[in-house]
C-alpha cells in the first residue's frame, strides 16, 4: 500500500477510535444526569464508532499494511446543556466527514481504487450520522431551555434515531 494512504488509514484509525471514546464520555455524563436515553443513545454510537476503527484496522492488516495503534487524548467529559452537548456530537461527526473525504481525495491522486472503493462505506455512515446530529439538535434548538420538552426528548431519542436511520 502506499504510505501516503496508509499513513492516511492509520491517522483515521485515531479519530474513529477517538469519536468512540468521546461518545463513551457523553454517554456517561448523560447517565449521570439522568437522561437515560440519551446514555443508552451515546452507549451505543460509542460502539458504532468502535466498529468503524476495527473495520479500518483489519483492512489495513489485509492491505499488508502496519497498524499503529493510536494513543488517544482525554474526551471531554463535561457539558452545560444537552445542547452542548449534541453540538459537540455534530462537531465531531463533521471533522470525521472531512477526514475521509481527505482519504478519498488522496486515493484518487494516487489511483488507489481499492481503498477508494473500501471507502465509500464510511461515506454512507457519514452522511447518516451527520444527518441524524443535524435532526437531533435541530429539535433541541425548538425545545430549549423547556425542562418537560427535554424529559420526553430523552424518552424518545432513540426512536427519532431510529426514524432518521429509515430515511
Ligand atoms: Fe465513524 Fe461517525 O465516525
Amino acid at each position: 500500500m502506499n504510505s501516503v494512504i496508509e499513513n492516511l488509514l492509520n491517522d483515521q484509525v485515531k479519530y474513529e477510535a477517538s469519536a468512540s471514546m468521546q461518545y463513551l464520555a457523553m454517554a456517561s455524563w448523560a447517565d449521570v444526569k439522568g437522561y437515560s436515553g440519551v446514555a443508552e443513545f451515546f452507549y451505543a454510537q460509542s460502539e458504532e464508532e468502535r466498529v468503524h476503527m476495527t473495520k479500518l484496522v483489519k483492512f489495513i492488516n489485509e492491505r499488508s499494511g502496519k497498524v499503529i495503534v493510536p494513543q488517544l487524548e482525554k474526551p471531554q467529559g463535561e457539558f452545560k446543556t444537552l445542547i452542548e452537548l449534541f453540538e459537540s456530537f455534530l462537531k465531531s461527526e463533521m471533522f470525521v466527514t472531512e477526514q475521509i473525504n481527505h482519504v478519498i481525495y488522496e486515493c484518487l491522486q494516487h489511483k488507489d481504487y481499492n481503498v477508494h472503493n473500501f471507502m465509500q462505506w464510511y461515506v454512507t455512515e457519514q452522511l447518516e450520522e451527520e444527518s441524524l446530529a443535524r435532526t437531533l439538535l435541530d429539535k433541541l434548538t425548538i425545545i430549549g431551555d423547556d425542562k418537560s420538552g427535554h424529559y420526553l426528548f430523552d424518552r424518545d431519542i432513540i426512536s427519532i434515531a431510529a426514524a432518521n436511520n429509515q430515511e
